[in-house]
């Protein structure tokens, strides 16, 4: 094979280490550049990679006739328009396993973070103050966690929060009884994750199914007092539900990393005290980072060059 025979652009920033199978393969040529920004023809793109910044919809399949494969470097694929792509005739792969310790960690150290208080006391002593009265915080050990959605990443949480001998409750439509059991949690319905949890994660993909699944109803079965984040997509939890639930006082505080619409700035969560923010940075480590592009690029190489994609 030439080089350059297979052009692939890689719209969004990724590690050049993980690159590193597309980068070095005899078959590809690699532009890194953004797909709106790009002087190179579209049309002669046959691979893309992206992580969540790019947004394939069919405008811009149209653009791209010679377009085989998109690889998402990470696990949702809601950036990307499936059917559109399935009507043109490209395949979409994604990374389903690199970023999961990075997410579950990330979760973890904002959970820690907001019972603690721990950005607002740090903010505090940044302003000159020294206020111990005011970030008193609660104990993680024998509260309940409720995890809605228990995939890998799920999991993942579990243990680290029995580590915190915390007790744990899990939602999910595909839960077996013998799942829960193997990762020593309690499987049960949402309404008693809504009814029992002292804080709840979800962890699910954004579909049609979970698009609003904490809203104004479902978070008024709460604790009062509950303690609620979002490390997985913006959207899951309607974001006006939660802050009118948060300036009521029912929900005491959240951690949230993923918004409706990205960028999120200035939006209206960041300015509640209680409330504890990151810019979408859940998978962001040089591992995790790493991980996916080297899965994503692998993959993209294989199918191009005829070996089956086991993420398709
Ligand atoms: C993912 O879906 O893998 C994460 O949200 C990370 C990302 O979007 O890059």
């Amino acid at each position: 094979q030439q080089k350059g025979t297979y052009t692939v652009l890689v719209s969004d920033n990724m590690s050049e280490d993980g690159l590193k199978p597309i980068l070095e393969s005899s078959a590809t040529h690699v532009i890194r550049e953004n797909i709106h920004e790009t002087q190179v023809p579209l049309e002669t793109i046959d691979a893309l990679l992206i992580r969540s910044a790019t947004t394939v919809d069919s405008e811009v399949l149209k653009k791209l006739p010679n377009l085989k494969i998109i690889g998402r470097a990470g696990v949702g694929v809601d950036n990307v328009d499936l059917n559109a792509a399935t009507a043109h005739g490209v395949v979409v792969i994604n990374a389903p396993d690199g970023n999961t310790i990075s997410t579950a960690e990330h979760t973890f150290a904002m959970l820690a973070s907001l019972v603690r208080n721990i950005p607002q006391a740090n903010q505090s002593m940044r302003e000159g103050r020294w206020d111990r009265k005011l970030y008193q915080g609660s104990e993680l050990r024998g509260k309940t966690l409720g995890i809605v959605g228990f995939g890998r990443i799920g999991a993942e949480i579990a243990q680290r929060a029995r580590a915190f001998r915390m007790n744990v409750l899990a939602f999910d439509p595909f839960l077996t009884q013998s799942r829960a059991e193997k990762n020593h949690v309690k499987a049960v319905t949402l309404d008693e994750i809504l009814k029992e949890s002292d804080v709840i994660t979800v962890h699910t993909p954004l579909t049609k199914e979970t698009k609003g699944l904490l809203n104004n109803e479902t978070l008024k079965k709460t604790k009062k007092g509950v303690f609620i984040l979002n490390c997985a997509r913006g959207g899951i939890i309607d974001e006006e539900a939660l802050y009118d639930a948060i300036v009521s006082g029912h929900v005491k505080g959240a951690g949230i990393d993923v918004f409706e619409e990205e960028p999120a700035v200035d939006h209206p969560l960041t300015k509640l005290p209680e409330v504890i923010t990151t810019p979408h940075i859940a998978a962001s480590t040089s591992e995790a980072q790493q991980n996916v592009a080297e899965s994503v690029s692998q993959e993209v190489l294989d199918y191009l060059t005829g070996s089956p994609a086991p993420h398709a």
